[in-house]
C-alpha cells in the first residue's frame, strides 16, 4: 500500500498549506567539524523529504524559508555559497519536481538577486506553471514584512492612478496584493531548530497558524518528526476567534453548530 494510501487524517485534520522554517543547519554543521555551508548542502534532504510527504499526502501548498531579507548581512562567503546552492539545487531538481507534477514558485524581492539565478528561476517556475500537484513555494530573499510593504505600494499605486478608492481597500484585497495571493493561509508552521519566534516569515499568512516548534535541527528533520507534526495539528482545535463551545455546540433550533469560519 502505498504511504498515500495508508495515510488515515481525514482531510480537515490535515493542512492545506504548510510553512517550514528550516532552522539549524550551521549548527548541524558545526557539531560535526564542517563549514556552515554543509549543513546547508545537508538541508537539501529533508526538502525532498517533505515535498514527497506533502505530494503523497495530498497537501495543496508547501512554503519553505530558505534565505530571508535579513540573511543577506551573514558573511559574504555564506551567502555566496547559499546563492551557489539555490543555482545548483534548482537545476538539479526541477526536472524531478516536474516529474512529480509540483508547480515551483519562488516569492521574495528577486531583483536583489543575481541575473542568472533570476533567469533560472523564471525558467523553472515556467517549466512548472502548468502542474496540477503541490504548490511549492520558495521564500528567498524574503521578508514579512518586504511582502506587506510591496503589498501597500501595490494598492496605493492604483489609488494614485485612479483604478483603486482607499475605501475599496479590505483585507481580501490587501491578501489579493501579497505574495501568495493565490493559496489559502498556511495552516501549520513549523520551525526546526528549538527557537520559538516568526523570524519575519509570512507575518500576514500566518494569523492563524497553528505552530509546530521541532528540537530538531533542519538536516535532521525526518519522516517521522513530519508525521509528528501533522499529528499535532490533527489534534489541535481551530477556532479563528470563536468560543470552544460555539464550535461544539449541538444543532439547536436556532441553526446548527456553528463552524469556524476559515479566514
Ligand atoms: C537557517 O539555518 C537556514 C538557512 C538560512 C538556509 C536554508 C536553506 C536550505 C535548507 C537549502 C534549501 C535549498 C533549496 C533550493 C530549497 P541557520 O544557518 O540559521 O542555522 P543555525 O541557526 O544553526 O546557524
Amino acid at each position: 500500500m502505498s504511504r498515500a494510501a495508508s495515510h488515515t487524517a481525514s482531510p480537515e485534520s490535515l493542512p492545506r498549506h504548510i510553512a517550514i522554517t528550516m532552522d539549524g543547519n550551521g549548527r548541524w554543521a558545526a557539531a560535526r567539524g564542517l563549514a556552515r555551508s554543509s549543513g546547508h548542502e545537508a538541508g537539501l534532504v529533508p526538502v525532498r523529504l517533505c515535498v514527497e510527504e506533502c505530494s503523497e499526502r495530498g497537501v495543496e501548498a508547501l512554503t519553505l524559508f530558505a534565505f530571508s531579507s535579513e540573511n543577506w548581512s551573514r558573511p559574504a562567503e555564506e551567502v555566496a555559497s547559499l546563492m551557489g546552492l539555490f543555482l545548483s539545487a534548482i537545476d538539479r531538481e526541477v526536472g524531478e519536481l516536474d516529474r512529480k507534477g509540483v508547480r515551483l514558485r519562488i516569492i521574495g524581492n528577486r531583483q536583489a538577486l543575481s541575473v542568472r539565478l533570476q533567469a533560472q528561476i523564471a525558467a523553472a517556475e515556467q517549466r512548472t506553471a502548468g502542474n496540477p500537484g503541490l504548490k511549492l513555494q520558495l521564500a528567498v530573499s524574503y521578508g514579512g514584512r518586504w511582502d506587506i510593504v510591496q503589498a501597500a505600494r501595490t494598492l496605493a499605486g492604483q489609488c494614485a492612478s485612479g483604478a483603486l478608492r482607499p475605501e475599496q481597500i479590505d483585507e481580501g484585497r490587501f491578501a489579493g496584493a501579497l505574495a501568495l495571493a493565490d493559496l489559502p493561509d498556511a495552516d501549520l508552521l513549523i520551525r526546526t531548530g528549538g527557537e520559538r519566534r516568526i523570524s519575519n516569515f509570512l507575518l500576514w499568512n500566518l494569523a492563524y497558524a497553528e505552530l509546530y516548534f521541532s528540537e530538531r535541527l533542519w538536516p535532521d528533520f525526518d519522516r517521522a518528526e513530519f508525521t509528528r507534526a501533522l499529528e499535532f495539528f490533527a489534534g489541535r482545535e481551530r477556532r479563528f476567534g470563536l468560543t470552544g463551545g460555539q464550535l461544539q455546540a449541538p444543532p439547536s433550533a436556532a441553526g446548527p453548530a456553528m463552524k469556524a469560519p476559515r479566514p
